[in-house]
């Protein structure tokens, strides 16, 4: 090699998991799902794993199809979970299972939990939703499920001063009972009354010693990030 030809070593810009997790944040609204979202994939992002944070409705056409129904009146039921299901379809094909492929983190704000809650609540068989979103769907490797008081969320939409058919105060009890109902190893249930902090500081404990376990040490997840200050190039 020529005398003072800079050699340049290729850093990876993002750190790959040796498989790609799925982490979903469920429960009523106004229970905090969108800052813990928001919290996680900045940790994720700080500690260089390719971070892909996505929601549920997409801004897909079935999507939207749902959300100016909050507004203008509710669809059927038929039609409603027909939506969602084509929606949440289209999510998978496109975006999550790609991007669970490269090895990504992938945190969803609502996932086919809240079809069992809501479409569940409008009178479908809860179980019988989440199976029928198996059979396409990636099963979630942790499912965060935030507790809340139904009636503190009423209060917060209320608040907000935004018309929602989707949550009246008896829609949002039953979904909470069906969410409180749904029992399986992979969901954990945080009560979303406590600090943002301190939830968040749950949220990672279970990724530490669940689907990140065996990366954390490898990949330097349980320690702090990078200072980009400290940096020297
Ligand atoms: P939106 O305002 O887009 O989201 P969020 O309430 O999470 O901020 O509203 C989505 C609504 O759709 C919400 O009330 C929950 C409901 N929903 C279902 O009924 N079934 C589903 O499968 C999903 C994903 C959401």
């Amino acid at each position: 090699m020529a005398a003072g030809a800079a050699v340049w070593y290729a850093r990876p810009v993002t750190k790959a998991l040796p498989r790609g997790v799925l982490v979903a944040f469920e429960g009523i609204d106004g229970s905090g799902k969108s800052t813990q979202a928001t919290l996680l994939s900045d940790w994720a992002t700080q500690h260089g794993l390719e971070t892909v944070r996505t929601r549920e409705p997409t801004n897909g056409p079935w999507g939207m199809k749902v959300r100016e129904s909050k507004v203008s009146g509710r669809l059927s039921p038929e039609e409603e979970l027909h939506c969602f299901l084509e929606d949440r379809r289209e999510h998978v094909a496109t975006l999550i299972a790609p991007a669970l492929a490269r090895g990504a983190i992938v945190i969803i704000d609502r996932y086919y939990y809240s079809t069992a809650a809501y479409q569940g609540a409008r009178g479908h068989d809860p179980l019988a939703l989440i199976a029928k979103n198996r059979e396409f769907a990636p099963k979630p490797d942790v499912v965060f499920l935030m507790d809340f008081d139904p009636k503190l969320g009423v209060d917060r939409i209320n608040a907000r001063g935004a018309q929602d058919t989707f949550e009246s105060l008896p829609q949002l009890t039953k979904s909470r009972e069906i969410f409180l109902s749904l029992n399986e190893p992979h969901i954990v249930k945080l009560d979303a009354k406590k600090p943002p902090a301190e939830l968040h500081e749950s949220v990672l404990f279970h990724l530490l010693h669940g689907p990140l376990k065996d990366s954390a040490k490898p990949l330097h997840l349980d320690e702090p990030p990078e200072d980009p200050k400290l940096r020297t190039r």
